[in-house]
């Protein structure tokens, strides 16, 4: 149903909202969190873009790291070592190295139910924050063309889930050095990196749903009810994941690119 801003649908007998002139009567600084979300959002988005493009310093030889903004390395520009999977695609300049992954990627962070609440509230002001007018005359919710795609967030995080598997194999592949096993801050960098997207993929509401939804009686299922508890647990901390990841994705890339480019070498543990 579309209603107003203005005049909200409200049940029967409901009594209508008081006649106030004021757009709102909150007196703290409920725009901080928007204003934040854009900030924070628009920096990454633009980092993130600026390094896709940029088609240099993602792998590192000498310890085989790889930056996730480039996993799975599947364009024949790719530099020999990167491509654990293969070339399938022409090196042009508008191709991502990580053509496959990006889309998929994509499509899970910009369908997830904590991202839309921030980009409904901070981008389109639908509402700005609670007790605050929506910045539009109508509301359709998800209900038409476009935003009726968000429900295809549970197909995002099936292809999320394969692509967290590679960028742990990347991982695993990452633990070497010139001269065989190794370890060093790099590495320490990338794993932080993977267990917060497992952290970030496995709180996804629509995981809590598969793991522990449709069932009538979790005495019955005492396994999927221990994994509910905890995706349960990751799940009410999804908010400060999905944060926490944009973070560890652009310091491991930029960690990445850092070592990439000889601006730094990487503190080696052992190797
Ligand atoms: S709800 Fe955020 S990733 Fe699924």
């Amino acid at each position: 149903m579309t209603t107003t801003a203005t005049e909200p649908a409200r049940p029967p007998g409901a009594r209508p909202r008081a006649a106030i002139t004021a757009k709102t009567l909150r007196t703290d600084r409920w725009w901080l969190p928007p204003l934040l979300t854009v900030v924070g959002l628009t920096a990454w988005v633009g980092y993130a873009t600026f390094r896709v493009f940029m088609h240099d310093y993602y792998w590192v030889d000498d310890y085989q790291y790889l930056t996730p903004f480039y996993s799975p390395c599947i364009t024949d520009r790719c530099v020999e070592g990167a491509a654990h999977f293969g070339t399938y695609l022409p090196g042009w300049q508008i191709v991502p190295e990580a053509a496959f992954s990006l889309p998929f990627l994509l499509l899970f962070r910009l369908t997830c139910y904590y991202y839309r609440k921030a980009y409904y509230r901070s981008f389109w002001l639908s509402p700005p924050a609670c007790a605050v007018p929506d910045g539009h005359a109508s509301y359709s919710g998800e209900t038409r063309f476009p935003l009726v795609f968000q429900n295809a967030h549970r197909y995002a995080f099936y292809a999320a889930g394969i692509i967290s598997v590679i960028n742990t194999y990347d991982a695993i592949l990452a633990m070497q050095s010139p001269s065989g096993f190794g370890f060093g801050l790099g590495n320490v960098v990338l794993w932080g990196n993977v267990i917060m997207l497992w952290a970030y993929t496995l709180s996804c509401h629509s995981c809590r749903h598969i793991i522990g939804g449709r069932l009538k009686t979790f005495s019955k299922h005492p396994v999927r009810y221990h994994l509910w508890g905890y995706v349960s647990w990751l799940n009410v901390r999804h908010m400060q994941l999905a944060w926490i990841t944009l973070a560890t994705l652009a310091v491991t890339d930029f960690y990445v690119m850092a070592v990439a480019a000889g601006w730094i070498s990487d503190l080696r543990f052992v190797g």
